[in-house]
């Protein structure tokens, strides 16, 4: 693993691999020196959990950051290109860890430099340290990965983690349901791919109806800054929330995850119940971004 740009470059084995050494770093069976190094943090677009989870993981291994947030005061606004800064912050640091609001930015940023780079999100493609952290949170409180009944709910057209999370269970076996409303469905290029991969998958429009035989229900954000027409967001806004009420059926082992931030999707009434999962979520990410770092730059195996 040189990158990590999208989730359909890992295999099933460097998954795996990847959840082993997330599990050891939290028990602290594995303790990773990243002393003298520096992890460029280049956001941008806006961001909480991911640019402040990555820069505690660089910190919690004695590593340290540099961080740019917005073009705001760089030469960016100069006029310099993004191939330029690039190459110029390659100089500084070890790794490189970005989020664009453009799709395949981190792919053509692996191209330019020639330190690791790791996609922090682009646009709406990928969000693998997401998904990594999303399949450890379900390893975690499921005990496997193999043959269980997910469902994605809220905006899988824009939401670039459900595809990167979708594609990354497709290597276990996994049952879908995808719960959006129709503006909003899984794109094409995906179910495509589950399908060649033979992964079932069923579409609806409601989420009451669909949560009772699942073991993961992930939520999601509808996307506001990737509709073209603000006027189709309005309309959607608001059309899916799940309440506390909606859980009465649900399987014993149910978790809720969800990426953050919410806005309403999740009503905060189902925060104390047994199934929320997402502030521990959260909390899993600096657990996998240090195993992501260190395998990146080769101080675990
Ligand atoms: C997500 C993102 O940026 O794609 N946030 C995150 O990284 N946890 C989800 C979102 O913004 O809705």
């Amino acid at each position: 693993m040189k990158n990590l740009i999208s989730m359909r470059d890992l295999s099933k084995e460097e998954i795996l691999h990847l959840m082993d050494v997330t599990g050891k770093i939290e028990a602290g069976k594995i303790v990773p020196n990243m002393q003298r190094k520096l992890a460029a943090l280049l956001f941008f677009e806006p961001s909480t959990r991911t640019m402040f989870s990555f820069d505690t993981a660089m910190k919690r291994m004695n590593g340290d950051t540099i961080i740019m947030s917005g073009t705001g005061q760089t030469s960016v606004k100069k006029g310099e290109s993004f191939a330029d800064t690039l190459q110029t912050i390659a100089q500084y640091s070890d790794i490189i860890i970005m989020r664009s609001p453009v799709e395949g930015s981190a792919r053509y940023a692996s191209e330019v430099v020639d330190i690791p780079v790791v996609n922090a999100g682009d646009g709406a493609n990928q969000h693998p340290t997401q998904a990594l952290l999303d399949l450890y949170s379900i390893v975690k409180t499921q005990g496997t990965l193999e043959n269980l009944s997910i469902g994605l709910a809220g905006d899988l057209r824009f939401g670039r983690t459900v595809h990167s999370l979708a594609q990354a269970m497709a290597l276990f076996n996994v049952k879908f349901k995808f719960i959006s409303p129709s503006f909003l469905k899984m794109p094409q290029y995906i179910k495509d791919d589950l399908k060649s991969q033979k992964i079932e998958f069923e579409e609806y429009e409601n989420i009451e109806d669909n949560i009772d035989d699942l073991d993961v229900l992930y939520v999601t954000r509808i996307q506001k800054e990737r509709f073209a027409d603000p006027e189709d967001y309005e309309k959607l806004k608001g059309s899916y929330i799940l309440e506390r009420p909606m859980l009465s059926n649900v399987k014993e082992n149910l978790k809720v995850m969800h990426p953050l931030p919410r806005v309403d999707e999740i009503h905060t009434d189902v925060d104390n119940t047994e199934f929320a999962y997402y502030f521990p979520q959260a909390k899993n990410g600096v657990y996998t971004r240090q195993a992501i770092i260190s395998i990146l730059l080769g101080e675990v195996r």
